[in-house]
């Protein structure tokens, strides 16, 4: 079993990335790591332990990563952040208050234990701002040589960006620690826009977790068709919701949903195309490319993983 950590700035695709994760028999997961992002640092850690209780994941740990890198105190979450997941993060659907608390260990230092005890056998999938793995990096460098693979949910390549003409949302949120990412010698594959943008959810499939009449099946199509309705009220899309992070998963665990090409990346971060993921000239005649971007999803055969493991889950 691959020993699994999420990186979550739990809104509502990060909620669905939980849920695949969980559910997939392949998964160990060993733990949560909080992130800022769709929401402050504190609620997005509560709503990871909420939706952790709502699916009986009792056992597995959150802990608590670092607030937004260069505007600590006064970060607030976006508008734009609030329009597509709620104003709590999770289609503003309330759920219990949870009985557990985040771990006494930081999400660094997690980092840093589980990469030194399992190695190769780590995944990491980091679905938010990089500012928790990146501050890994910079504490132990060796850690890059140790981790399996670091499959992240963000950039943009062959389209355009979701916040600005040039930047996707968790790599605008703290693009310099995108490129300590994307620089270090981590084995890194980038699920990007370029593939999530055209992996669609729709109230069809909500609707068969409303209709296991559990209390999780419930939710989790309150929460996303909060989603669904947002992208189709902003124009995002009139079709359906992206499935942004729970792609990630999927593809960490079956490489095959994508095709990928390989290359050196790097993350503008000075203010001409703030966030802008993009090959390193520098390094083009380089034999051993760094990043295995995605760059086109077979999206039917995921959607159809993707339903099998969710309403594995949700019909308990
Ligand atoms: C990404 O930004 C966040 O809002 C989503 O959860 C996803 O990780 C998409 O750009
Ligand atoms: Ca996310």
């Amino acid at each position: 079993k691959k020993k699994m950590i999420l990186d979550l700035d739990t809104g509502v695709d990060d909620a669905l990335a939980l849920a695949y994760a969980v559910a997939d028999p392949e998964v160990d997961l060993i733990g949560i790591v909080a992130s800022y992002g769709n929401n402050l640092l504190d609620v997005c850690a509560e709503n990871s332990l909420k939706l952790l209780e709502l699916l009986g994941q009792t056992d597995v740990p959150v802990y608590k990563g670092l607030p937004h890198s260069s505007t600590t105190d006064s970060f607030e979450v976006m508008q734009v952040s609030k329009d597509i997941h709620g104003n709590n993060g999770i289609g503003d659907v309330e759920l219990p208050t949870p009985k557990r608390a985040v771990e006494a260990e930081s999400g660094v230092d997690f980092y840093i234990e589980a990469a030194h005890k399992y190695g190769k056998d780590l995944i990491i999938i980091p679905t938010g701002p990089m500012t928790n793995l990146a501050a890994a990096l910079e504490k132990d460098p060796e850690i890059a040589h140790l981790i399996g693979n670091v499959t992240f949910m963000g950039g943009a390549l062959t389209v355009e960006g979701n916040v600005t003409d040039v930047a996707e949302a968790n790599i605008n949120q703290d693009a310099k620690a995108a490129n300590t990412v994307l620089q270090s010698d981590l084995p890194l594959t980038m699920v990007g826009l370029d593939v999530t943008l055209r992996t669609l959810l729709t109230k069809k499939e909500t609707q068969q977790w409303r209709d296991l009449g559990t209390k999780a099946g419930k939710a989790y199509a309150d929460i996303t068709d909060f989603y669904i309705d947002a992208y189709y009220n902003l124009d995002i899309d009139k079709n359906g919701c992206a499935l942004h992070d729970p792609l990630a998963v999927g593809v960490s665990i079956d490489p095959t949903f994508v095709q990928t090409i390989s290359l050196f990346m790097k993350v503008n971060y000075d203010e001409h195309n703030y966030g802008r993921t993009i090959g390193d000239n520098s390094r083009l005649n380089d034999p051993n490319p760094n990043v295995k971007v995605a760059v086109n999803v077979d999206k039917e055969r995921y959607l159809k993983v993707f339903m099998e493991r969710l309403n594995s889950v949700l019909k308990e």
